[in-house]
């Protein structure tokens, strides 16, 4: 592998973040943030309740070109000094990461550098080991508004996929329970923040408890709070807290029964050595419940947990580069026909989760 330092812009435009960012890979393993810059296109979808995936895409087209100045200006490099550029090629929105494919394989066909077609699953995969410089073999958590799987990260580029989502993923159960609760967007933060102030007093079902796959289905939760709310109509704003209470601990006891039996065939396979360790990413790793009942669990079966700051545990482009890094340090680019991808599989192995759609 290489060891000379290797520094690379990062590029990410596959949901509704714009973003680029300028890591460097130091001699010693060891990343390095030079910058890491992220506009938001919150304002521009939150009347909608979700993401809208043709203005993204137009929003992209208007933002990356500034954020892409602004980081190289802010990590003070010229385009001469990179090594080559990562962009996220998929899973995604099409139309969003077509603006910055396009973007990266104009810049590295102007400049002669290297472009690195990067898989956003495997990019938030990888950040561990820029935030925290914890090397593969972990156990991964993702859990974010588009992705909710279970993985052993076994190397870059090796990843078997443990457990899936059957229908929505975490962070859109999150943002359905607090559209129907007449609560904004993002709803995450939303509920966590109603729920503080409410009782889990309310019986809502645990969908999937002791499946021997780990995999998720969060559907019928939702469902079943919406009956709960109908049920109390009009709600008061106590109605509303305990609602969101009820709904938080039922999604942390069903990721408690999850992580643990992911827990078990994680350690099934973990090679004699390496203390286990259990990584959270993704938007929803930001909500404290969580964080408590994962806390709780990695404490008790003897596991490091790692979860990357809220800045890089959502969607950045400073894992895009890092995940660029770790590819081209093994001698891996692409090619510009490299395509975007609406699905790709970080373990394309995986056998299919029975009643899974399409996210899975
Ligand atoms: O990783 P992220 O920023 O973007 C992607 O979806 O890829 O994750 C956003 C998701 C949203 O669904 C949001 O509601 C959820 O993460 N989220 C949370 C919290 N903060 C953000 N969910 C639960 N509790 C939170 N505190
Ligand atoms: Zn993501």
């Amino acid at each position: 592998m290489k060891r000379e330092p290797l520094t690379l812009l990062g590029i990410e435009t596959s949901c509704d973040e714009t973003a680029a960012a300028i890591v460097r890979l130091r001699p010693d393993g060891h990343g390095e943030i030079l910058s890491n810059v992220v506009r938001a296109q919150l304002d521009l979808h939150a009347a909608y309740g979700g993401v809208v995936p043709e203005i993204a895409a137009r929003a992209h087209v208007d933002l990356l070109d500034p954020a892409i100045k602004q980081a190289m200006a802010e990590a003070d490099v010229s385009f001469d000094a990179i090594d080559g550029i990562a962009a996220a090629a998929g899973p995604g929105l099409i139309g969003g990461l077509i603006v910055g494919l396009t973007t990266a394989k104009a810049i590295a066909l102007a400049c002669g550098k290297p472009f690195v077609a990067v898989n956003h699953l495997e990019a938030h995969a990888l950040s561990p080991g820029l935030t925290d410089g914890l090397p593969p073999p972990y156990l991964l958590l993702l859990v974010s508004g588009g992705h909710t799987q279970l993985l052993i990260v076994k190397d870059c580029g090796d990843y078997q996929r443990l457990g899936t989502t059957l229908d929505d993923a975490l962070g859109e159960a999150f943002d359905k329970a607090a559209k129907l609760l007449g609560l904004g967007y993002p709803g995450g933060p939303e509920v966590e923040r109603h729920a503080a102030q409410g009782e889990p007093n309310v019986a809502l079902p645990r969908p999937m408890l002791g499946r021997p796959e780990p995999h998720f289905s969060l559907a019928g939760l939702k469902t079943a709070l919406r009956q709960a709310a109908m049920a109390r109509a009009p709600l008061s704003e106590r109605d509303v807290a305990d609602l969101c209470a009820s709904f938080q601990e039922a999604v942390a006891d069903v990721v408690r029964d999850r992580v643990l039996r992911a827990m078990s065939l994680f350690e099934d396979w973990l090679p004699e050595g390496p203390d286990p360790a259990l990584v959270a990413a993704g938007g929803v790793a930001a909500n404290g419940r969580l964080r408590t009942a994962l806390d709780e669990i990695a404490g008790n079966r003897g596991y490091r947990l790692v979860v990357p700051p809220p800045a890089l545990c959502t969607d950045n482009a400073a894992m895009i580069a890092w995940a660029g890094v770790q590819r081209l340090a093994r001698g891996l680019s692409d090619g510009m026909a490299a395509p975007a991808r609406a699905r790709w599989p970080l373990d394309p192995d995986a056998p299919p989760a029975l009643g899974a759609g399409v996210k899975a």
